[in-house]
């Protein structure tokens, strides 16, 4: 579908939250949810819920939520249903399993590229750490230094399908084929990438593929995706009575069953934005892929307009990335800057948003960071405009 095709006023008819009149540039920090998401969980709850694994018919429509949204988690990145733990967000599942994967006398590469919660989980497993550096001006990730990184002691790669701050995609893949050459695990974090196209984990080589709900239009649950026979190797802490089985076995406590309900209505809403056929994972690559398409159509305009204004500085050219721009304004601080912003209606980030080594490696950790505008599914070229016009007005 081209670009122009993409039939963006009806996508941003389904999204209540955008009728307020702003312009929503914040979706990397969390997106709005449609009206089938809503009304999911809404339906959930009023038909009265058990917790699972009861006798009696409100037991069972909690089952059965659990296991149509396992269903739909892995039809959005590619993986099976018994391999999908679902939990609270991204950095809660992350923590626990790098202390179930990795520790004392392991090796574990980690990469300045990462959001923290893909960084600080690893380093802090008492396994022995190698970075992967960036390079701040382009805002790559070299796959070649991964050939020394990587040794027969590396239990995992953990790496980003893309920054969420500069939209870098690395070649997941390449550092994939080095990772696994050495027998080591990868650990992909797709929570800013997941939005933002068509995934499939095996294609990118990820053991484990960690994304977020609230990243894609649904309410705020975690995931992460793995082969079920891998799981079945690992032993999480858990508590004595708690299920033992695969993937139960890495989530703690109850779920929050209407949640859950509203992450398979998410998926069905990701399916559904374009006219497609097939299967829902066939709808989703389709979809997903005019999605893309549409985004980085209108995020060409963004970056072009803000490259083309001389106070603004943009952090990043990377070749591959999601349609996520990070810049400063000459002689305003970035809080400053998202506050004007905010005076004129459109949502922006600012600050080093956990991207904690990028922005130490980019030298601008201490002096505040940088002001995020990203789009995502929903976003359009009023949109666009308006943070333009706002930041021209800063000159
Ligand atoms: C790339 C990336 N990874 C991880 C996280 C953490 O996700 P969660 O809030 O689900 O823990 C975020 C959140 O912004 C993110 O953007």
């Amino acid at each position: 579908m081209l670009p122009s095709q993409y039939p963006i006023k009806q996508v941003r008819a389904t999204y209540p939250a955008l009728s307020d009149g702003h312009a929503y540039l914040d979706g990397a920090a969390g997106t709005q949810v449609p009206r089938s998401v809503i009304e999911a969980i809404a339906t959930a709850y009023r038909s009265g819920l058990g917790n699972v694994g009861g006798a009696f018919p409100a037991s069972h429509r909690s089952d059965a939520i659990v296991a149509a949204c396992r269903a739909a988690v892995a039809d959005l990145v590619g993986g099976r249903p018994g391999g999908v733990i679902l939990g609270p967000n991204m950095t809660t599942l992350t923590y626990r399993l790098a202390r179930a994967i990795a520790g004392p006398g392991d090796e574990v590469v980690v990469s300045r590229l990462d959001h923290d919660a893909n960084v600080r989980p690893w380093t802090q497993t008492g396994a022995t750490v190698r970075w992967a550096e960036v390079d701040p001006v382009t805002g790559e990730l070299p796959v070649e230094q991964y050939a020394d990184l990587v040794n027969e002691r590396t239990r995992v790669v953990a790496v980003t399908a893309a920054s969420n701050i500069i939209g870098t995609r690395p070649d997941v893949p390449a550092i994939a084929e080095i990772a696994h050459a050495a027998g080591a695990l990868v650990y992909v974090d797709g929570v800013h990438a997941t939005p933002h196209g068509p995934v499939d984990m095996r294609a990118l080589g990820a053991d484990f593929y960690a994304t977020s709900a609230y990243k894609w239009s649904g309410p705020h649950i975690g995931a992460v995706i793995a082969d079920p026979a891998l799981l079945e190797t690992l032993r999480p802490d858990k508590l004595a009575p708690s299920s033992d089985t695969v993937p139960e076995r890495f989530e703690t406590g109850t779920s929050p069953f209407a949640d859950l309900d509203g992450v398979t209505a998410a998926v069905d809403h990701l399916a559904a934005m374009v006219p497609g056929t097939g299967n829902r994972r066939e709808r989703l690559l389709n979809s997903m892929a005019a999605a893309e398409a549409y985004e980085q159509a209108l995020f060409a305009v963004l970056v072009e307009g803000l490259e083309t204004m001389p106070h603004v500085t943009t952090y990043g050219k990377p070749a591959r990335r999601t349609a996520t721009v990070y810049f400063n304004v000459a002689g305003r601080t970035p809080h400053q800057v998202a506050e004007h912003l905010a005076k004129r209606g459109v949502n922006v980030w600012h600050g080093h948003n956990y991207a904690w080594e990028l922005t130490g490696a980019m030298g601008i950790r201490d002096t505040g960071g940088a002001v995020r505008a990203g789009l995502v599914h929903y976003n359009d070229r009023s949109d666009v405009d308006r943070l333009l016009d706002g930041v021209a007005r800063l000159e």
